[in-house]
């Protein structure tokens, strides 16, 4: 169970560090990208900077009593979606409800975009996400093919369910 408070605070300059940390964890990475092979640091950089950069999308740290565990965005995509993305990155923090908590504090937050539509994807053996995405509101709505992407292949597409 979740004890200690969760919050969100948006990204800043000096949150690379955990960026350079977790994208170059293999664990993490195959749970997502499927990309292991190290990262340089001018890589890092520049992902980071083009993350802070984005305007169009909301990229927040998450902290655990004040800590940094984690990272959940919500990138504007085509035709008034938007697709939401979250690690917790500091792995002693899975599986105690923090991911979903996370989750829940974005959609407060995204309830200001207006009835926007919010989707996510994930990799069809990444139980624990789903199950976190499921006790959220998300739905699985089908299987996305990647044939081109030797790292990612497939994914499910889950949409939350908007209140009737
Ligand atoms: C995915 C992630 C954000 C979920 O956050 P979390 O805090 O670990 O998840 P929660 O504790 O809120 O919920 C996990 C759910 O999965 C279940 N679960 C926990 N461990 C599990 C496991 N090994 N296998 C399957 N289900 C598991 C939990 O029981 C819980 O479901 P329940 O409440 O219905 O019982 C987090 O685990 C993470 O960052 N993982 C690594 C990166 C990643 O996979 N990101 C998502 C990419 S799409």
């Amino acid at each position: 169970m979740a004890i200690g408070k969760l919050s969100l605070r948006k990204i800043k300059i000096t949150d690379e560090r955990y960026f350079s940390k977790w994208w170059r964890d293999k664990e993490l990475l195959a749970l997502t990208s499927g990309i292991l092979e190290p990262l340089a640091d001018k890589d890092v950089k520049r992902y980071f900077l083009a993350m802070l950069q984005s305007g169009n999308d909301y990229h927040f740290i998450i902290l655990l009593d004040g800590n940094v565990i984690g990272h959940i965005s919500l990138a504007k995509r085509k035709n008034g979606w938007y697709e939401t993305q979250i690690i917790i990155g500091e792995k002693k923090y899975w599986g105690r409800g923090y991911g979903t908590k996370a989750i829940h504090l974005l959609l407060e937050k995204a309830e200001k975009l207006n009835n926007a539509n919010i989707y996510l994807e994930v990799r069809p053996d990444n139980a624990r996400a789903i199950s976190a995405y499921e006790n959220s509101g998300f739905v699985n709505v089908g299987i996305k093919e990647y044939p081109e992407n030797k790292h990612l292949t497939q994914t499910i597409r889950m949409e939350l369910k908007k209140e009737p």
